[in-house]
């Protein structure tokens, strides 16, 4: 573990300061999230991903000119055999913050190896309290796994939030369950409001349900008192009278873009601007004397208002 990044930071042409970047390691994942994939679905071969080094080096390079927040994510980081080696070098970078983004089904055995790195914000995705309907939307039977190991990441004192993404008559009757689980366990709860992300375009209207519409059914029998965020959060949060911590991230009804800190980084190496928009540039096989006009074309490619939908689903795009 080494001392925070103190190098300079990038302001966009709207005045936004980026400073953090989502580092997708794989677009391959184990789960098979029906809002996320299709059921048939083909990942990247893997000499189209970045190697490990390529990654550290890509990163190492983008801390010097002013990222120093990074979050790992997928498809499913944890499935990268070289993840250990990838954690290691991110480890190395001098981040104020290093992170990761998981489903939880191999993380018990990363737990240990994590532990001693800087990687200490573990966001694990459950979308269900209920064995059955974790079935339906991850079709795969790793209910009791997944919530275990939630249990055992926050008992060996990482920072844990777990993301429910709503989906109108799948879950959002659960909506208590996992303010009763954020009490019960001290684990915060960020309820994502579902995104016209590629498979979502189609059924969004059929399974969307705004936070506003949830956080009015809590306020019917739970009184939530307002938390103060840092000003680029994508979250605004709450407590509740029997201890809950919870968030929501309201990407659709209230977007955070004129907020926005973030760049992101792709498995095959293009650094892009936005969520939402393919528009990137490629990293791999650049020079690293190019970086700092890379970095500012891509800044200059953000943009501020909220793009309504991308075709191209999540897991391509890193979560
Ligand atoms: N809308 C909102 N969240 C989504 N995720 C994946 N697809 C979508 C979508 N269309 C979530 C995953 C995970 C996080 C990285 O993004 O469930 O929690
Ligand atoms: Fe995998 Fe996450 Fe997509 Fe689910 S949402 S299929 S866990 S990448």
């Amino acid at each position: 573990m080494n001392n925070a990044n103190t190098s300079s930071s990038i302001i966009d042409p709207h005045g936004r300061c980026i400073h953090k970047m989502r580092v997708q390691l794989t677009d391959a994942c184990n789960f098979r999230c029906f809002y996320c994939m299709p059921a048939q679905v083909k990942f990247l071969p893997s000499k189209q991903l970045l190697s490990a080094t390529e990654i550290i080096d890509i990163c190492s390079e983008l801390t010097n000119v002013g990222i120093n927040e990074m979050r790992v994510s997928g498809g499913e980081p944890t499935l990268r055999k070289d993840f250990r080696q990838i954690i290691e070098g991110l480890d190395e970078l001098n981040l104020l913050k290093l992170g990761l983004t998981s489903n939880a089904y191999f993380l018990d055995k990363e737990l240990p190896f994590l532990k001693n790195t800087n990687c200490q914000h573990i966001n694990i995705s459950l979308d269900s309290l209920n064995k059955q309907s974790f079935a339906q939307i991850t079709k795969t039977n790793y209910f009791d796994t997944v919530f275990q190991t939630i249990l055992q990441t926050k008992a060996m004192g990482f920072h844990v939030k777990v993301n429910v993404v709503l989906l109108k008559g799948v879950n959002d009757a659960e909506v208590f369950d996992f303010i009763e689980f954020s009490a019960r366990h001290k684990i915060e709860v960020r309820f994502l409001e579902l995104m016209k992300i590629g498979p979502q375009n189609a059924k969004h209207e059929h399974l969307f349900i705004s936070a506003r519409e949830i956080i009015q059914k809590i306020e019917g029998s739970e009184k939530l008192t307002p938390q103060s965020v840092n000003c680029d959060s994508t979250s605004f949060n709450f407590t509740t009278s029997a201890g809950a911590h919870i968030g929501f991230i309201a990407s659709e009804s209230q977007p955070f873009c004129q907020f926005c800190s973030r760049l992101r980084l792709t498995a095959t190496g293009i650094l892009r601007a936005c969520l939402m928009s393919e528009d990137g540039i490629n990293l791999r096989y650049r020079n690293k004397a190019e970086y700092a006009a890379i970095l500012h074309d891509v800044v200059s490619m953000k943009p501020n208002y909220r793009i309504d939908h991308i075709e191209q689903p999540m897991y391509q795009i890193g979560g």
